[in-house]
């Protein structure tokens, strides 16, 4: 620490930056050696803290072996290959880099005028992914419509239900807020986040159905249709239906053509949420996915889940923009500017619900330049075709069964005991530290669920987990 200005110097920066990225560096070499999941009990972590903070700066070198003593001990290693539980959130080298030169700019790109980089990178990026997903076209820029990246999925689905509420009400419950009798429709599968949306503005929980599944846990399109009808009956106005491309439980893929059928012909708002899933697309084979992604408003996926750019980065399309824009955009005086006032550029901040915005393309444009579509698609297919080798597996045991069908990376699995069984195998597991694993209930039974998607993940490691699991299973 410099004794005049207290502030790091270039110099000590270069020094100690060197230091960290060795840190890193080592982390991930050692990475597969460590216990996946974290073993602290509650409050182990503070009990190592002072109770105040220093008075007096402290040397880097401390600070960092405090990394290693105090908060390590405390992190589940999300970017272990050993690491098959919810659904992942891989990082990359060429992410981390991004956003280490993100950090250092310190950009705030509310505004195109904020900094024009940030905003065309991004809207350039999120162009990229359209054909590179084979998304319809109505969501470039170019278009009416366009892409915005966001911190997660559960923000972009609040930002389509908003849309979606302005566009049914005429843009009336923005200023004279909700009349009560909008209803929203997503499967009893769907990911939690649309509920929050549902209570965040103000629809109400109650006014989400949750719409039945099939043995697939696929949405019903007839068990849509027949809610729709029921609530048009009693007077109330359906606006918005989500649709999830991978559900969180299972992996389910709702129909899209029979739901974005149902919704044009009902003048719906249809949102897809494919989460994770939504990686999976940049392989033509798996493309079959989103087969009738061309009738939906709006999408969303997470390149932090599985697309090898570290939490957070959500992209977000939609096919209208006006929509989205004209739901969101406030002009404060202190944010008027020339640029904006031409009409000729993008401000972001009229996209998600937060003001300020970080540089978040940058991280997704090293990623993309740095693997090359190619180097994306391989480690995709690698990660498929190791979940579908690990099914055959449990599909060969005859103490396991599948709980749900695999179409891509998770695989939801049953050891034929009860659930308690279950439940104790996966303590075990998680326990041994050589890998970890999450669990959902499918048919009101306790499931454990394999997903594989950690940017490191090989063959060895999936044989060895499986091994594991029957190990631990046979002394059960
Ligand atoms: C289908 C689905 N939608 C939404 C989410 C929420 O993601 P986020 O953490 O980006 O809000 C998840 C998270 O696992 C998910 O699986």
């Amino acid at each position: 620490m410099s004794q005049t200005t207290y502030h790091m110097s270039p110099d000590e920066f270069r020094e100690y930056g060197h230091q960290v990225v060795n840190w890193v560096a080592d982390y991930y070499k050692n990475l597969e050696q460590l216990p996946v999941l974290s073993q602290v009990r509650p409050g182990d972590i503070r009990r190592g803290l002072p109770a105040g903070a220093p008075f007096e700066g402290e040397k880097f070198q401390t600070i960092l072996q405090d990394l290693d003593r105090i908060i390590l001990p405390g992190i589940t290693h999300w970017q272990s290959p050993n690491f098959f539980a919810y659904f992942p959130a891989n990082a990359s080298g060429p992410a981390i880099l991004g956003d280490l030169v993100s950090s250092a700019l310190g950009v705030q790109g509310m505004l195109w005028a904020t900094s024009p980089a940030c905003t065309e990178l991004e809207t350039h990026v999120l162009d990229w992914l359209v054909p590179m997903l084979g998304l319809p076209s109505k969501f470039l820029s170019s278009e009416a419509g366009g892409g915005v990246i966001q911190d997660t999925a559960s923000s972009s689905s609040l930002c389509a239900m908003l849309a979606a509420r302005e566009r049914a009400t005429n843009y009336a419950s923005n200023r004279q807020g909700g009349h009560g009798r909008l209803i929203a429709y997503t499967s009893n599968q769907a990911h939690s986040s649309l509920e929050k949306a549902a209570m965040v503005c103000g629809i109400g929980a109650d006014n989400l159905r949750l719409v039945d599944v099939d043995e697939h846990f696929a949405m019903r399109p007839d068990a849509l249709s027949r809610q729709l009808e029921d609530d048009r009956g009693q007077g109330l106005q359906p606006f918005f239906v989500s649709a999830t491309v991978g559900t969180t439980s299972s992996n389910a893929l709702d129909p899209l053509p029979e739901i974005g059928r149902i919704c044009a012909a009902n003048d719906l708002w249809f949102h897809v949420d494919a989460a994770m899933s939504g990686t999976a697309a940049l392989c033509p084979e798996f493309r079959y996915i989103q087969e009738g992604i061309e009738l939906a408003d709006s999408y969303t996926f997470n390149p932090h889940k599985w697309m090898f750019t570290n939490f957070d980065c959500n992209c977000f399309y939609v096919a209208d923009r006006k929509s989205l824009i004209d739901t969101l955009s406030i002009l404060p005086e202190y944010l008027r500017n020339q640029a904006s006032e031409s009409g000729s550029v993008i401000d972001y901040r009229d996209w998600h619900i937060p003001l300020g915005r970080r540089f978040r393309s940058l991280k997704l444009w090293f990623v993309i330049r740095y693997y090359g579509i190619e180097g994306l698609q391989f480690h995709v297919r690698r990660h498929v075709e190791l979940a579908q080798q690990f099914a055959q597996w449990v599909q060969q045991d005859n103490r396991f069964e599948m709980a749900a069908p695999a179409p891509l990376n998770l695989v939801c699995f049953r050891h034929r005991g009860d659930d308690g069984s279950n439940e104790e195998l996966m303590k075990r597991l998680n326990r041994s530290g050589d890998l970890y694993l999450t669990h959902t209930r499918l048919d009101g039974r306790f499931t454990l669920r394999f997903c594989v998607g950690q940017t490191n993940t090989e063959q060895r490691h999936v044989e060895r987990a499986w091994q594991k699991i029957q190990q631990v299973a046979a002394e059960l």
